[in-house]
């Protein structure tokens, strides 16, 4: 018999992941087909199909996988399935999942001599609160399976991962969550390279772990 809370509630998310999709494209932070997203069910979870603009998804067209990430229904999923896959296997609280190739991001993702397990420095309270230590993993192809593997190595210490030469991937606790993780990475991202170069003041690791009690992930 079909579970009426579960199906609006999936109706609700599907058209959650169709809004926040719109809203990113519309504000540049996605463009073309790049990108993806997803949201966890009960049984499984919802996704954006691979190669769709993510400003103009149909909600009644999305990826519906298992919860061991098989197709059970909708279009062909994301080519970084596994990827997502990987987080929600190793982040008991993971509700979502998003990636972008957000272009100050990827800027930073191209930079030599990166920290792999802590890209930015301390630079504002909300990096620190919504972004936190952010790891590098190496570049491998989009969708290839290394790159999920290589992420999935990282996913229990850190909720947001920046691919080198592609992009940036966050999870959280629902999609609103990760959707503003992601928009403060892109944001500190940028002031990362505005800064370049400029003597900075940074948060100090007293005032880090101050935020980090306040504040825990
Ligand atoms: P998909 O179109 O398969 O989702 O791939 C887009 C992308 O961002 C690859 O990294």
């Amino acid at each position: 018999m079909l579970n009426v809370s579960n199906a609006s509630n999936e109706d609700r998310l599907r058209e959650e992941l169709v809004m926040l999709g719109r809203s990113l494209y519309d504000r540049g932070l996605a463009h073309g087909s790049a990108g993806n997203l997803s949201v966890k069910l009960s049984d499984g979870w919802l996704m954006s199909p691979t190669n769709s603009c993510l400003g103009r998804l149909d909600p009644a067209r999305l990826s519906r996988l298992d919860a061991d990430g098989r197709l059970v229904d909708g279009d062909a999923p994301s080519k970084e399935s596994f990827l997502h896959l990987s987080m929600y296997g190793e982040r008991a609280d993971c509700g979502a999942v998003v990636h972008l190739h957000s272009v100050h991001s990827v800027a930073v993702s191209c930079l030599d001599g990166i920290d792999p397990d802590n890209v930015f420095p301390p630079i504002t309270a909300y990096a620190v609160m919504q972004v936190g230590r952010l790891a590098l993993v190496p570049y491998f192809p989009p969708g290839d399976a290394a790159l999920a593997e290589a992420v999935r190595r990282v996913a229990s210490k850190h909720h947001s991962i920046l691919l080198a030469n592609h992009g940036p991937v966050v999870a959280g606790r629902s999609l609103a969550a990760a959707v503003n993780a992601v928009e403060e990475l892109e944001q500190t991202a940028r002031l990362m390279l505005l800064l370049d170069g400029r003597r900075t003041r940074l948060l100090d690791p007293a005032q880090v772990a101050e935020l980090e009690r306040r504040f825990p992930g």
